[in-house]
């Protein structure tokens, strides 16, 4: 048995696996995430410690899991927060998160220390964006001098809960390259970067590759989950990558664009890809020796979310009477307009946009409203929208030269057949399904199973856990409405 543990925004999820990779057991437990200002964003780590303790016991209670079984956990979780820790590897004051808009001016000053956006991305692959690691540490550093004179440890988000597991101060080098401080290409913290930033390299921990084993958990953690002590703790993977495993996105060609709150297209690459306008995230993979570019899209399944929460009371109180999900008879509505929404269009920028406009100031729009339009429209154009954000990422990925020959569909957009056949439309492509659902816990609990000599590497793994089981190909009609109206909701932005 391999547990997977994921250390998302809204809550930590756990999961039990198999050795063949069926799932044996699944517990959440959520925590609030705080905004003291606007625009800020922070959690607690000790947060994240409690859901961690309880969701593991939860699964090995309900999974009726025998101490002795347990072979392995992996761990996945929100990147980019900084969890800083003193001498005393105390937390210092709460953590600063993904989606903290704070930084800006930490961006600029990021960028003129390394004399120049073009030579910033030569270091590490990645322009200064507000949600990165390292503005998040120079912010300290300018705003809470007396936190900062005590921070002697800087660390992800799940690598807090390895902490506390295990005992080891460790990373890996899928996380790692979200801190803006690792030189993606090498697979390493960069000296030359942190050095202009006057940046002491022991704030940082080790690093690893995804798939080895960084440390085994404690005997007094062992004893508070009633597990066996020693039981291995692999590097596992940044949210993003993790949930890319547990899509078997392994090998070159194959893609996977998930739409779950944020939408992103994430590709495998056997080389290090970086595009020279830092449009696309270049991070090292949890495969071993591997690369990933990714889109992300700040407000995809997001921007239906916030059109059922503010304009959608009746829908929600006739779904619950009818005992459906609001969402299905949104969907339904949609449908009713004809592709393109006769000429309305919406744009997703609800939170701002990172791909392709790495603006945190856009904001969305509803543009072309006429008296013709009615909820239909305004359904399926939320819809358009957020699946043509997705394609801005998808033509990037293939601007640079990245082979895409599968794409694989997961997250709340490939549970509804209507958005699976939306997606297909506007990438113009056949798209597909697979038989895992679960993302970044189980990618996590893969990369315990390979880490720990269950399979050869994660491939094999993935090989052995994750299949194809459906097909949607685009309509050609719409294919062609979508590649019209594409190129002008691109000029919308401007
Ligand atoms: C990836 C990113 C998010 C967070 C939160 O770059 O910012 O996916 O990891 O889930």
């Amino acid at each position: 048995v391999f547990l997977g543990v994921d250390v998302g925004t809204s809550g930590t999820k756990t999961l039990a696996i198999r050795e063949d990779g069926t799932i044996i057991a699944s517990a959440t437990a959520e925590y609030p995430l705080s905004n003291p200002k606007p625009g800020w964003s922070e959690q607690d780590p000790h947060d994240w410690w409690r859901a961690t303790l309880k969701t593991i016991k939860q699964v090995v209670k309900d999974g009726k899991i025998n101490k002795a079984e347990v072979a392995g956990i992996g761990l996945s979780g929100q990147m980019h927060g900084s969890v800083f820790l003193d001498a005393n590897h105390e937390v210092i004051r709460p953590a600063i998160l993904w989606n903290d808009q704070r930084t800006a001016a930490e961006c600029a000053e990021i960028e003129k220390a390394a004399g120049g956006r073009k030579k910033l991305i030569d270091m590490v692959a990645n322009p200064a964006l507000t949600g990165f690691t390292a503005p998040k540490i120079l912010w300290l550093r300018n705003h809470e001098p007396q936190h900062y004179d005590r921070c002697r440890q800087v660390l992800l988000p799940k690598d807090y809960v390895r902490f506390r597991l295990t005992g080891e101060l460790a990373t890996e080098v899928s996380d790692a390259s979200g801190t803006l401080l690792f030189d993606v290409k090498n697979r390493t913290w960069s000296k030359k970067l942190l050095q202009k930033l006057d940046l002491d390299s022991a704030l940082l921990p080790e690093s690893f590759e995804s798939e080895v084993v960084s440390g085994e958990i404690t005997a007094s953690v062992a004893r508070q989950l009633g597990l066996s002590s020693g039981i291995p703790v692999v590097g596992g993977g940044g949210d993003q990558a993790a949930g890319a495993i547990g899509n078997g996105i392994v090998r070159k060609g194959v893609i996977s664009a998930t739409m779950g709150t944020s939408g992103v297209v994430f590709a495998h690459s056997d080389e290090v890809e970086v595009d020279p306008e830092g449009r696309v995230h270049t991070f090292c993979h949890a495969v071993s020796g591997k690369w990933h570019v990714m889109g992300v899209v700040l407000s995809a399944g997001g921007s239906l979310q916030w059109y059922r929460n503010q304009l959608c009371a009746d829908e929600v109180k006739a779904a619950k009477k009818q005992k459906l999900d609001a969402y299905e008879l949104i969907t339904s509505q949609a449908a009713e307009a004809p592709a393109g929404s006769e000429g309305l269009y919406f744009l997703p920028y609800l939170t701002g946009e990172r791909t392709p406009h790495a603006d945190p100031y856009a904001r969305a729009a509803w543009i072309g409203l006429s008296l013709r339009h009615g909820k239909p429209h305004l359904a399926r154009s939320v819809m358009e929208g957020a699946t043509y954000a997705m394609r801005d990422c998808l033509e990037i990925i293939k601007d640079m030269g990245v082979p895409i020959k599968e794409v694989r569909l997961s997250g709340g957009g490939a549970r509804s057949e209507f958005w699976r056949q939306m997606q297909a439309d506007v990438y113009g492509r056949k798209v597909v399904t697979i038989n895992a659902e679960e993302g970044p816990a189980y990618g996590a609990a893969l990369l315990a199973a390979a880490g720990t000599g269950e399979y050869k590497d994660i491939v094999e793994a993935c090989k052995a856990a994750i299949s194809v089981v459906g097909e949607t190909a685009a309509d050609k009609s719409n294919k062609k409405t979508y590649g019209r109206l594409y190129p002008q909701y691109g000029r919308l932005y401007q």
